[in-house]
């Protein structure tokens, strides 16, 4: 099998009135490893639950060691980085998972950092892992949210595909349907991201 085409990174886009944003893979390096804890340290109770599915104060170094080396091919990992505020470890993060998946299938997680929470980070960095996801040929992502995370239900949901409640989470599940066709979709949230990708293409894959 022919190498996949790799990303262009990083990357940087404005963000907001005047704003950047730093987009970029994580790398296994000293720099990264920190700041993953210090991202995790600063998150509430809830985003650590709602995401990493634990009441700890700290992220184990064994997590962050999966973050930071998974291989950018089947298992993808970004973060958002904002280049002109150095000391916040990063605005939110990303990845699919998709080696321990079913073919054509990843398992899609998310965070973004509580004071950087609904100014459309989560929306970015869904459309750049769904825009990666397509050149990989996956077609669908999975997610695994909790019963009380009504915000994220609500948004995953509407991505159009299928909610299944099991053994305390509920697995949404969603066809990774073209930058074209999400632009068409009656649903808003599915035009914001086919908007992004829209932006993001072309950034990406410059050559394709
Ligand atoms: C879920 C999450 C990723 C959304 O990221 P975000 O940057 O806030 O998302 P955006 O600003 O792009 O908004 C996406 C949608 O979520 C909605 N939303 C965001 N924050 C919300 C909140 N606190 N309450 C209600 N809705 C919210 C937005 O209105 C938008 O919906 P719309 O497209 O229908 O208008 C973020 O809240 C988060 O990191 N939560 C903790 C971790 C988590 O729940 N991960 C998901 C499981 S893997």
């Amino acid at each position: 099998m022919s190498t996949p085409l790799q990303p262009k990174s990083p990357l940087v886009i404005p963000f907001h009135s005047g704003g950047e944003l730093l987009l970029r893979p994580l790398t296994p390096t000293k720099d990264d490893r920190q700041r993953c804890h210090n991202a995790f340290d600063r998150l509430s109770p809830e985003a650590r639950m709602s995401r990493f599915w634990t009441r700890s104060q700290h992220l184990s170094d064994k997590v962050v060691t999966r973050l930071i080396t998974a291989d950018q091919i089947h298992d993808v990992v970004w973060a958002a980085i904002d280049p002109n505020r150095p000391w916040i470890p990063g605005l939110g993060g990303a990845s699919f998972w998709s080696s321990n998946q079913p073919a054509h299938c990843a398992e899609f997680s998310i965070t973004i950092g509580d004071h950087y929470q609904n100014q459309g980070l989560g929306t970015l960095l869904l459309a750049l892992l769904w825009t990666i996801a397509r050149h990989r040929d996956i077609r669908e992502f999975v997610a695994h949210i909790r019963p009380e995370n009504k915000p994220a239900l609500h948004w995953l949901g509407a991505m159009g595909g299928t909610s299944k409640a099991e053994a305390g989470e509920i697995i949404v599940e969603w066809p990774l349907i073209p930058a074209q066709r999400l632009l068409a979709s009656r649903s808003a949230t599915q035009r914001a991201v086919g908007q992004r990708m829209k932006q993001l293409e072309p950034l990406l894959f410059p050559n394709t």
